[in-house]
């Protein structure tokens, strides 16, 4: 199992968000969560195709994008263009989800299906031969910083066992009010890509980045360890 933690540049400073994603790097950080909103699918809006332009030139970080956006098959390759590595969209917003995944396919780049804390697990049975990544959003999509919700850690069991029944290997990535009260339980259910906003960002990225690799590397050799 590939275990990553996903810094949410949503809650970076971005002013600094070069400098920002260098100190990522250098702590080992792999990944890096890129939310995308369009003020439509979710109220808040965020930033888009020039921002991610900027920063590949910069940074070599595997970017793992996640469009809030509704209908986002009309964006795919704007986005791969721009340099994404991953193309993560919500079940929710498209009107042909198993479409617009091949479409992301095509366009060259890694797949996810996202679903809302209240759409069902059952929905992403005809996608999951599609997607790389399967993301349970853990709170409403829209805002850092919320609270985690609990019904959630379910879903991610459910999620885990849809995919060992039909002998599909993907990426199972939680999002939202991932913490140190929250990770252990994530990881349990069956997470492994762990996105994390306002744990990371802030004040001391450097040791606070430090220390959510440490509790993600102590859980996984535990993981490891139980078998
Ligand atoms: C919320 C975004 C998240 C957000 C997570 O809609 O998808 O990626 O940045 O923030 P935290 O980790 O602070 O809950
Ligand atoms: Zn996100």
């Amino acid at each position: 199992m590939n275990y990553q933690l996903c810094p949410s540049i949503l809650s970076a400073d971005f002013n600094h968000l070069g400098r920002q994603l260098t100190i990522l790097e250098q702590e080992g950080v792999e990944w890096v969560h890129i939310d995308v909103m369009d003020g439509d699918f979710v109220p808040s809006i965020s930033f888009g195709m020039p921002v991610i332009r900027s920063i590949r030139k910069e940074s070599p970080l595997f970017f793992d994008v996640h469009l809030m956006v509704r209908e986002p098959s009309r964006y795919i390759e704007e986005f791969v263009k721009c340099g994404a590595d991953s193309i993560t969209v919500h079940v929710e917003a498209c009107e042909d989800p198993l479409a617009t995944l091949k479409q992301i396919h095509a366009a060259g780049v890694r797949s996810g299906i996202s679903i809302k804390p209240d759409t069902p697990v059952e929905v992403l049975e005809p996608l999951i031969s599609e997607s790389d990544l399967i993301l349970v959003m853990t709170v409403e999509p829209g805002f850092g910083g919320q609270k985690y919700i609990p019904k959630c850690t379910g879903k991610i069991t459910a999620v885990r066992d849809m995919l060992r029944k039909n002998g599909i290997e993907a990426d199972i990535q939680v999002d939202g009010g991932i913490a140190d009260d929250t990770l252990g339980i994530v990881m349990d259910a069956g997470a492994n890509l762990l996105v994390a906003g306002s744990w990371v960002f802030g004040e001391d990225l450097q040791g606070k980045t430090k220390h959510a690799l440490k509790k993600l590397h102590e859980k996984e050799d535990e993981i490891i360890a139980k078998g």
